[in-house]
Parts: structure tokens; C-alpha cells; sequence
């Protein structure tokens, strides 16, 4: 008999925050406890669903038009459009009865707000919405920087030209009152996966 409750976790961080780690690590605990759980994240979404213009442009066809109209990239309309298109996406897989668990530096409190609203007007009933916040140092993702985006970003910027990159400058709108914060630098993702497992719990969401 299949008896589980979906739910969204959404994921919110800078970019190194180690938000994608611990979303991997609690995949893992929970399809290990039975769960059915997914991660959507830049890794498998903006390389698919949304895709930024080149890629649409070198890989699907898409005329140059076209790529401009349906690619995003990072302007603050396009990071608008990817957190809506991933909110629906988790809405779908959590109404289906899994748990999508999301990890997108979604900087936009209003962004993140609009995900919540989501889950809350789902046409069958409100659907579970916890927003975990990742909350490591801009200090410590910068000298993580695993992809060097930090670096080029500095090096952009010191010349006079806009990275439009989070943290350097572009802005990052920490939660207000998310369910749970998290700080990668300062506890090891074990703990991070605890405390996520524990809040589920105490829901009755790991029924
Ligand atoms: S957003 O803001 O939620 O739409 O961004 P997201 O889809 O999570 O993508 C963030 C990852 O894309 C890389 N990247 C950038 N991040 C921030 N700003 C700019 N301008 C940018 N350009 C590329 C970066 O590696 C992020 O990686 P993560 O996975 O967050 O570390």
C-alpha cells in the first residue's frame, strides 16, 4: 500500500552555499528510509527545462528568436521565471505524492513567497511547503568557489563591468522565517539531514 504524503523542501542559498550537498544527502536518507524523493537543481534544470538561450540555440533547434524568448539566464526576470517554472514542477511531483526537494539559489524573497502560494492553492489541497535556508557566509562559498564564478565575478567587477552575480552584485534576500536554517560552514551535512528528517517527523510526513 502506498502511503506517502508528498511535500516540497525548497532549498535557498548562495551559490557554494552547500545547498545542493545536503538536498543530495537527504535524497539519499529518505529513498534509503522507503521515500520516494527527487532533487530538481541547476544541475539537471537549466541544462533541460530551462535552459539558457546557447544551449537552445546549439542543441534543440531553436532559432536565435525563439531562444531569446524561451531561454533564461540570470536577470532578475529570468530568475523569476526559472523559481516559477521549478515551483510548478515541485508542486507536481509533490502532489503526486514524492518529495521534491529543490536547491536554487532563488535570491527573491518575493520569488520564494509566489513557490509557497503555489503549494498553497494546489487544486487538491494544500500541499507541505519548507523552506530550508542554507545559510552560509558569502566569505566561505567565496573561497569554496567551485566553479570559479566568485573569482571571475571579482575580476569582472574590479574592471568596471556588472557580473550580475550573487553576493558580488547582485543582491541575495536571505528568508525572513523559513522552517528550518542550516549552516553548511559550521555543521556537517549529517547534522543538516537530521534536522531536515526531525522537522518531517514531527509533521507526520514520514508516515
Ligand atoms: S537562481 O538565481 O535561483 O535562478 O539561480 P540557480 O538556477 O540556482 O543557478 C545558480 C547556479 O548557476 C551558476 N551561475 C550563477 N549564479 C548566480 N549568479 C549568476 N549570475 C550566475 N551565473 C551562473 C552558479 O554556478 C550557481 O551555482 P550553484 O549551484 O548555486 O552553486
Amino acid at each position: 500500500m502506498f502511503k506517502q504524503t508528498g511535500a516540497t523542501l525548497w532549498f535557498t542559498g548562495l551559490s557554494g552555499s552547500g545547498k545542493s550537498t545536503l538536498a543530495m544527502a537527504l535524497e539519499r536518507a529518505l529513498v534509503q528510509r522507503g521515500h520516494l524523493a527527487y532533487t530538481l537543481d541547476g544541475d539537471n534544470v537549466r541544462f533541460g527545462l530551462n535552459a539558457g538561450p546557447k544551449i537552445l540555440t546549439e542543441t534543440r533547434g531553436y532559432s536565435e528568436d525563439q531562444a531569446n524568448r524561451f531561454g533564461l539566464g540570470f536577470s532578475a526576470a529570468d530568475r523569476e521565471e526559472n523559481i516559477r517554472r521549478v515551483s510548478e514542477v515541485a508542486k507536481l511531483f509533490a502532489d503526486a505524492g514524492l518529495f521534491a526537494l529543490t536547491s536554487f539559489i532563488s535570491p527573491y524573497r518575493k520569488d520564494r513567497d509566489a513557490a509557497r502560494k503555489i503549494h498553497d492553492q494546489n487544486k487538491t489541497g494544500a500541499l507541505p511547503f519548507i523552506e530550508v535556508f542554507v545559510n552560509t557566509p558569502l566569505d566561505t562559498c567565496e573561497k569554496r568557489d567551485p566553479k570559479g564564478l566568485y573569482k571571475q565575478a571579482r575580476a569582472a567587477v574590479a574592471t568596471g563591468r556588472a557580473a550580475g552575480f550573487t553576493g558580488v552584485d547582485d543582491p541575495y534576500e536571505p528568508p525572513l522565517s523559513p522552517e528550518l536554517t542550516f549552516d553548511a560552514a559550521a555543521q556537517p551535512v549529517e547534522q543538516g539531514v537530521e534536522l531536515v528528517l526531525g522537522h518531517l517527523e514531527a509533521k507526520g510526513l514520514l508516515t
